[in-house]
């Protein structure tokens, strides 16, 4: 999510770390910052909200200048996108500075404990706790005179890595120790790339491109200690461990993209990445229910809530209907999904057991922003489901759900629909534990999400067959998208990707409904793609399926693997696993999303910035 690089060396380590921060802005664009030592006594921080571009500007009017260097650009996902919240951190005393990915899990109670010890923090972060920690070690131990730096300071972060619960990435530099610094790794990447009379880190290697071509990808629980010249590798628990170097082979120009041609082609490959991030932390495996921290609403009020009403635009609206059919289905609270632009200007006739849920990725979308607020002036309770955080719907919802699924740049949503359906099944799990779900129903159903991020990564395994497919297709204009029951959604998703990236005309309808209307459409040159997993409706999408064959309409279908009888039907199909029914849209729709990519591709469509289309529509 956010980006790590450091220098060691004779250059100004600025250079380095500004040129590195820019390459990662696409991972993380809040906030950034920088940290140098070796220019007087002090370590030397230069921070910012926003972009590099004013970052630079910072750090050329402080006139930062050392030989040591650190910097982060940031993703918020504990606390604000200020200044404050931005890395690097530094411990109480200013002994030392961290910059951070990943998210530590325990930090709330070593902020208590470090508290009680009289240390004051200063930003919302995780991150602050682990300089503090690495510092008070540092003050506490250094007893041993004789103990050289090399020796003493990888015991020190050893020792402070052995509280920490959770993931990092993380670079550290020390005031009184201004040559030298260290970098740690446990779930979250660092790369140590080895220079001549300089080294680096950096949580991307493509940042090091022209640099070096000699690298060491730190394992879990490794750590390196270096300094210009020199260099050890150490595991957390077990000592110093022998250095396995690597070459490095990166085209520079593929940089921003993480290798990827297209940032949606990246963010659809992040998926199971994305939904292991949306679920960390949230099964509370005692209960057999799903847990969240900022609801801010008590079970004795959700059980009084007899109506769900959610509110979204686009995606997030079609994600909000996969919840409709999840929570209905698990909790027994009927759910109503209602357009943002339409329910701002609206007046339902609601109750006070009415609960409102604003769905967005952004959390800027102006007409999302008007339905909640229009709800809050109203008196209901609020609650937002969002990806972006501190942003205005996630302020100013009563409380709400993040997705963690990483900064999206790419128009067309792809990761935080999956993700946001992710949430749903959630929630569902929840407000059906709150209810009538059994503990040993709660506990499948655990079991049978835990395996998403798995069963994703298998739906992106049919990419080059999907490929084959959408060019077979990509010439048509016309296309149906077809479903039923909770793939319903997938398939409305689905033509929305299509026509907002290839500008191909395509519709999404409940496969029942095809025959009231859209059937008079279908001819050799509209095919039809189904969703049609094993499911208690097969039978009648296979009814829908010969409908259209009978009059000639090509058929492309997503079904389960070995499923020969529907395989028959279709002229085109992609098999994929066996997901359980109401997890079947998070991963059905994958294909779909490869399919209107691959689409656009063949069409030579502008894939990451379509025509007429905004990322984020901040404007009625
Ligand atoms: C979908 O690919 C589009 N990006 C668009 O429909 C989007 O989902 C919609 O504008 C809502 O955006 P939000 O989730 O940021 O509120």
């Amino acid at each position: 999510m956010c980006g790590i690089v450091g220098y060691a060396g004779r250059q100004n380590p600025v250079d380095f770390l500004l040129r590195g921060l820019r390459m990662l802005e696409y991972r993380g664009y809040d906030s950034a910052g920088v940290a140098v030592t070796g220019s007087g006594k002090n370590i030397r921080t230069v921070k910012s909200a926003g972009r590099i571009d004013v970052l630079h500007k910072l750090v050329q009017e402080a006139g930062l200048q050392g030989h040591i260097g650190i910097g982060h650009t940031r993703w918020a996902t504990h606390g604000l996108p200020t200044k404050e919240n931005a890395h690097p951190h530094k411990s109480f005393d200013g002994a030392v500075a961290v910059v951070h990915n990943g998210v530590i899990e325990n930090h709330q109670t070593i902020r208590e404990e470090l508290q009680r010890k009289g240390i004051e923090y200063v930003s919302q972060t995780d991150t602050e706790s682990i300089a503090h920690l690495i510092a008070y070690y540092l003050r506490e131990e250094r007893g041993n005179a004789g103990e050289k730096p090399e020796e003493l300071l990888p015991r020190i972060v050893r020792l402070a890595l052995s509280q920490l619960n959770g993931t990092y990435g993380m670079a550290v530099l020390f005031r009184d120790y201004p040559d030298v610094m260290i970098g740690a790794k446990l779930g979250s990447p660092l790369i140590f790339g080895i220079g001549k009379g300089e080294n680096f880190l950096t949580s991307d290697a493509a940042t090091l491109a022209g640099c070096t071509d000699r690298i060491i990808t730190l394992a879990d629980h490794e750590l390196v200690f270096l300094s210009a010249d020199d260099y050890a590798l150490y595991h957390r628990d077990s000592g110093a461990v022998p250095p396995h170097i690597e070459t490095l082979a990166i085209d520079v120009s593929q940089v921003d993209k993480g290798g990827f041609p297209h940032y949606m082609l990246k963010e659809i490959f992040e998926q199971p990445e994305a939904v292991r991030n949306t679920l960390r932390g949230h099964f509370d495996y005692d209960s057999a229910t799903a847990k969240f921290n900022g609801l801010n609403i008590l079970p004795p009020k959700l059980l009084s809530v007899r109506r769900i009403l959610m509110t979204a635009c686009g995606t997030s609206w079609h994600a909000s209907m996969v919840g409709e059919y999840q929570i209905e289905t698990l909790s027994r609270i009927p759910v109503e999904v209602e357009y943002a632009s339409e329910l701002r200007y609206r007046n339902p006739p609601l109750d006070e057991h009415t609960l409102l849920f604003a769905i967005t990725q952004s959390g800027e979308t102006a007409d999302t922003i008007a339905a909640l607020r229009e709800m809050k002036r109203r008196g209901f309770p609020t609650l937002s489901i969002c990806n972006v955080v501190g942003s205005t719907i996630a302020r100013e919802a009563d409380g709400g759900i993040y997705l963690h699924a990483g900064p999206e740049i790419g128009v067309a949503s792809t990761k935080t629909f999956t993700s946001q359906c992710t949430v749903m099944a959630l929630l569902a799990l929840y407000l059906g534990r709150l209810r009538h779900l059994s503990f040993e129903r709660g506990r499948e159903i655990i079991a049978s999400m835990e395996q998403l991020p798995a069963l994703i990564e298998q739906a992106l395994s049919v990419n080059d067959h999907v490929k084959k497919i959408a060019q077979k297709y990509a010439h048509c204009g016309d296309f149906l998208f077809l479903a039923r029951q909770f793939n319903f959604p997938a398939a409305l998703e689905g033509a929305l990707k299509l026509k907002e990236i290839s500008y191909v005309h395509a519709e999404g309808y409940a496969a029942g409904e095809m025959k009231h209307g859209p059937i008079a459409l279908i001819d050799k040159n509209t095919p039809s793609v189904f969703v049609a997993p094993k499911s208690y409706v097969l039978d009648k999408t296979i009814s829908n399926m010969q409908e259209i064959k009978a009059r000639g309409g090509p058929v492309i279908a997503l079904i389960t693997e070995g499923d020969r009888e529907t395989k028959a039907l279709a002229d085109d199909v992609i098999e994929l696993p066996e997901v359980t029914e109401f997890l079947q849209p998070i991963i059905y729709n994958i294909p779909l999303q490869l399919f209107a990519y691959h689409a656009a591709v063949a069409r030579g469509c502008d894939v990451d910035k379509p025509r007429n289309l905004a990322k984020s529509v901040t404007v009625e």
